[in-house]
């Protein structure tokens, strides 16, 4: 089908679902395809009209009767995404469609991870499938620039090394051999790894992950990129909210059951990290042309990284008032009304006698495990970034490489720093 004619007919799809449609029958799949036909980016103005009217109307509500409901959280949020450059509103959580994956982070650090593992294995599952389809000479939209099969093939099995540590904790016992992980991490068939994953997929997740790909242009890598991003995103969420879980217990009856979760968000960390590996794969040069598109919509905007990270200590002013905080205002802003941090609380509870020193010496070990870990996350992050952008300015504002150096000398615990050079 041509460009037009499949405009045509979504339009009409379109203007008739704001006739009679209801929740379940807005064309995402027709809306969608066409998208990735284009890139956001280019959606033309009447379909973006049309789409700003389908997201003001009242919907008859799901048992027939006349009752109106208004739109439902999925499809507003979803509209919001589609519609966030037309609305001038354009930044990196709707790029990455943060609000349709995100969960409230609250709860048990067990409960947090179950969460994440589940999402990440979602996000990935479906990319190694992307890719199988490119492998195999039938690849879809977006369908541009594709590289060639040895990447794709490698894409692939990076993938599976950053899936199998949640596939060990979440999926069936038997459907990874743990053995074989212990042995030589990433030797998974991404096929059956992929297969098991999505044949647990429900109907809400199907969309969940189709309406959550919502590329600017019609480079293949930017697929990749996505999930990618979307993968760390959901990894930030779980560590911010286990680090929040932490404070908590060391507040209260179980001190004890603190140095466990902080340990936990280290361990994550550390089996993300092939993400960039993964990430490595994209072609810089598709990457210099998506990129075009993507300007205003930054990494620095993250909420979930900038939580995670002012959870662990209270930032310095200097970096509070730098771009990193003034980019994401509500986390700056919670910050400055006093956020609790893990650091703040142990040595706050370590000087009480209310935290056992055994339990003392557990946080200060994850507490440290974390930081080396974290001090890894932002030296493969720099390199990534040098071999991708090079002098180039980053789309946060900032200087790009050479703002990335300058935050590596942080520290998430300058406790520790402390007392190593005290000691
Ligand atoms: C092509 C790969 C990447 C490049 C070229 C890149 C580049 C950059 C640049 C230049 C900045 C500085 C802010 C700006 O002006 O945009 C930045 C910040 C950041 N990026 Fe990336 N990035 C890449 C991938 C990622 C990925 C996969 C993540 C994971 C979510 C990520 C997370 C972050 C975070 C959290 C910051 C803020 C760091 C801080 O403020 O201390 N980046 N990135």
């Amino acid at each position: 089908m041509s460009t037009l004619t499949r405009e045509a007919t979504l339009d009409d799809e379109l203007a008739q679902w704001c006739l009679t449609g209801t929740e379940r029958t807005f064309p995402y799949p027709a809306l969608l395809a066409h998208l990735r036909t284009v890139g956001k980016h280019f959606l033309e103005p009447a379909l973006l009209e049309r789409l700003a009217a389908c997201r003001t109307r009242r919907l008859p509500a799901e048992d027939g009767t006349n009752g109106t409901d208004g739109m439902s959280g999925f499809l507003s949020r979803f509209l919001d995404v589609v519609l966030d450059k037309y609305d001038d509103r354009y930044d990196y959580p709707s790029y990455t469609a943060l609000e349709l994956l995100r969960r409230p982070p609250s709860g048990d650090w067990r409960k947090l991870r179950h969460r994440r593992d589940r999402l990440v294995l979602l996000l990935l599952a479906d990319l190694v499938d992307f890719e199988r389809k490119a492998l195999e000479g039938h690849p879809e939209d977006p369908a541009e620039m594709l590289p060639d099969a040895r990447v794709l093939d490698k894409r692939r099995r990076l993938a599976v090394r950053v899936m199998e540590p949640p596939a060990l904790r979440v999926l069936a016992p038997g459907t990874v051999d743990p053995g074989a992980v212990a042995a030589t991490p990433g030797r998974t068939c991404p096929g059956a790894l992929a297969d098991a994953v999505r044949s647990t997929l429900t109907g809400d997740e199907r969309l969940l992950l189709s309406a959550s790909l919502q590329p600017v242009y019609v480079l293949h890598d930017e697929y990749l990129f996505l999930r990618v991003l979307q993968s760390f995103e959901a990894t930030f969420t779980f560590m911010s909210g286990a680090l929040a879980f932490a404070v908590r217990q060391l507040h209260g009856e179980e001190p004890g059951e603190a140095a466990p979760a902080v340990a936990a968000v280290a361990d994550v960390l550390k089996e993300s990290l092939p993400l960039f590996s993964l990430l490595a794969t994209m072609q810089p040069e598709s990457f210099r042309i998506f990129r075009q598109f993507t300007d205003g919509a930054s990494a620095i905007q993250s909420e979930g990284y900038k939580t995670f990270e002012s959870l662990c200590s209270t930032p310095l002013r200097a970096r509070l008032d730098s771009a990193a905080f003034t980019s994401v205002p509500r986390v700056r802003a919670a910050v400055l009304e006093g956020r609790e941090t893990v650091q703040g609380t142990w040595h706050d509870v370590a000087a009480s006698g209310w935290l056992k020193e055994a339990d003392a010496t557990a946080v200060r070990a994850a507490a440290t495990q974390l930081e080396s870990v974290h001090q890894r996350w932002k030296q493969t992050h720099y390199r990534l970034a040098v071999r991708m952008i090079g002098e180039r300015t980053g789309t946060g504002s900032t200087d790009g490489v050479p703002y990335l150096e300058a935050v590596i000398a942080n520290r998430l615990f300058p406790s520790l720093v402390r007392e190593t050079t005290a000691a």
